[in-house]
């Protein structure tokens, strides 16, 4: 953790990369884990594909919808706090997360670049003209939902995520690889590495000079290109971890 630490108070610029372990305290189910209940009969395929809205737009609107609702029952805990007060600590801090569940931004992180999306974004599915997620339908409960259309070319209306087989957005893409390439340190949380094109980010800051540390109870393709391993849940490292910080600065 001192490690951890010193690393980060000797850094300018330090990029964050967050994956689905990091809302797991926070209760929100990974992609597969959200499969259950009237869903679980389901593959992702079935679900989270183009193909799949166009074959059926009401169920996968649906699903949606009911993630959506479990995301804004959910808490952010407090390493998501810990992230929001380590970008006072560091002159300039980055996340970059293959969350779709905008708990970065709820709990007041400023720069984040969302590579997978976001659930509380739409656009249409034929031209992605955007579409004002206050003017979206919320059901009441687990049920398929029929989506608005395009006020402009009347395609119907689908969640602004990443889903299989699309390519990831290309601004935030191409910022996010930029700033793997400059930062001096990179803290990698709960993100197992085995979704490309995102897992080659900490090999890029690797290769470019800066250290690596790994926050994740469990270890993973991430651990190799690692200097420092963070061993334990996010909800008590990234504390930690700011704590060490602080407490370097003021000694
Ligand atoms: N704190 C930190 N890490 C944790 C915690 C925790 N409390 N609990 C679990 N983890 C770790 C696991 O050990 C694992 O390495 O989080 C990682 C989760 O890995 P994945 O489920 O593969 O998540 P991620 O790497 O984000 O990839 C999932 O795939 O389906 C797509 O787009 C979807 O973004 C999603 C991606």
């Amino acid at each position: 953790m001192r490690a951890a630490a010193r690393a980060l108070r000797g850094a300018r610029r330090v990029l964050v990369a967050t994956g689905a372990g990091m809302s797991r305290e926070s209760g929100i189910p990974t992609f597969r884990d959200a499969l259950t209940g009237l869903w679980a009969r389901y593959d992702p395929e079935e679900l989270a594909t183009e193909a799949a809205f166009r074959r059926n737009p009401a169920r996968v609107f649906g699903w949606y919808a009911w993630r959506r609702r479990l995301v804004r029952a959910a808490e952010p805990h407090p390493g998501y706090h810990a992230l929001v007060a380590l970008e006072r600590l560091v002159p300039e801090l980055v996340i970059v997360t293959q969350n779709v569940d905008g708990l970065h931004r709820r709990v007041g992180s400023r720069r984040v670049l969302e590579l997978h999306g976001s659930l509380e974004r739409f656009s249409c599915v034929d031209a992605r003209h955007p579409f004002p997620a206050d003017a979206v339908p919320e059901p009441a409960a687990d049920a398929a939902c029929e989506p608005p259309r395009c006020p402009r070319c009347g395609s119907a209306v689908r969640p602004d995520v990443v889903w299989f087989g699309e390519m990831l957005p290309e601004r935030v893409t191409a910022e996010a690889w930029d700033l793997a390439a400059a930062c001096q340190a990179m803290l990698v949380v709960g993100t197992s590495g085995l979704v490309q094109p995102a897992a080659q980010l900490p090999y890029i800051a690797r290769d470019t000079g800066a250290t690596v540390i790994e926050v994740n109870p469990d270890p993973t393709e991430v651990s190799a290109a690692a200097h420092i391993v963070c061993s334990g849940p996010a909800g008590a490292m990234l504390p930690a971890l700011v704590a060490a910080l602080t407490e370097g600065e003021s000694t």
